[in-house]
């Protein structure tokens, strides 16, 4: 039966684990792997801009032997009213898995449910599962992915969010979110994590400083994800949730500073800490290429 990768949900904790080895060995050896996509066409559907999502995709798919085809839903009959239904259907027979990056969960269900390839969330409103198996092989190398871990992520709950607090409860770390009360997680997912066998917390703060008081590592996103543009007065709430140096100093001294990129420099995040000795951001970025490769091999290797 084919395997899907649409939200964290879906993984246990050993397959996260596996994936997250797997990522690691994958890093050490460019080449390893590199006939697991041979004569396979994996098609990348992209509703949304995408820099790294796409270029760490179609450089993984390459390296391991496959081909990858870049479709632009704006060029396809989708546009004009074909069904997702009917289209993943027929790309079914063409190709042999699908990347998508698209608004609504419901979409990227569809392909997974109607099409018989497997289907790949390379981001929606509500998760981004591939940027936190990146995020997890960063904390990993840095052995820093234990119960110990006092991991704090600020700001706008979104995808990021939503992905990291899932993908955290499966692990069995806690995880404390900073946000005004009103940008708090769904509670759909706070009860999610909260039911988790592994028995982690989830502590919601609305303060900034007490939220990053102590931590290892503070994360951060975009206030404004795509999609979500026009509500500026996000930007005045989310004010104090800044990552900056001054807010830093209720953290460990050697606290690391994480974002997925891109920043909106001078909101989420100032310049001087996203480019600064506490940043591990290029790192999590160039993870997204062996987080990836490895979840290709898991889903295709026989
Ligand atoms: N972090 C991330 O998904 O980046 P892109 O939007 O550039 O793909
Ligand atoms: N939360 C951001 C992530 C971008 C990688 C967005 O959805 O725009």
């Amino acid at each position: 039966m084919k395997k899907d990768f649409l939200t964290l949900k879906d993984y246990s904790k050993e397959e996260i684990k596996y994936l997250l080895d797997l990522s690691g060995k994958i890093k050490k050896d460019k080449n390893s792997y590199s006939k697991v996509l041979e004569g396979k066409n994996i098609a990348m559907l992209f509703d949304k801009h995408s820099t790294r999502t796409r270029l760490s995709f179609e450089a993984g798919i390459n390296q391991l032997g496959g081909n990858s085809i870049y479709l632009d839903s704006k060029n396809l009959q989708i546009s004009r009213g074909e069904t997702y239904q009917d289209t993943a259907k027929v790309l079914s027979k063409y190709i042999d898995g699908l990347v998508i990056r698209t608004y609504s969960q419901e979409i990227v269900n569809i392909f997974a449910k109607y099409g018989t390839i497997p289907v790949i969330n390379g981001l929606t409103d509500i998760y981004h599962p591939c940027q936190i198996l990146a995020d997890m092989l960063t904390l990993k190398e840095m052995e820093l992915l234990n119960k110990d871990l006092k991991f704090t992520y600020v700001g706008d709950s979104n995808n990021v969010t939503n992905s990291l607090i899932i993908g955290f409860s499966k692990l069995g770390i806690d995880i404390t979110i900073g946000c005004p009360q009103k940008y708090s997680p769904p509670e759909e997912i706070i009860k999610y994590a909260r039911n988790q066998k592994e028995g982690s917390k989830l502590n919601l703060v609305y303060d900034p400083v007490k939220a990053v008081s102590d931590a290892d590592v503070v994360y951060t996103d975009v206030w404004l994800s795509m999609g979500d543009e026009k509500n500026k007065q996000k930007l005045t709430d989310l004010k104090s949730f800044q990552v900056n140096y001054k807010l830093l100093k209720y953290s460990k001294e050697e606290v690391k500073v994480m974002h997925c990129l891109p920043a909106h420099r001078g909101q989420e995040i100032t310049s001087e800490v996203l480019d600064g000795k506490n940043s591990i951001v290029l790192q999590q970025a160039e993870n997204r290429l062996h987080a990836q490769k490895a979840l290709l091999v898991y889903l295709y290797a026989d």
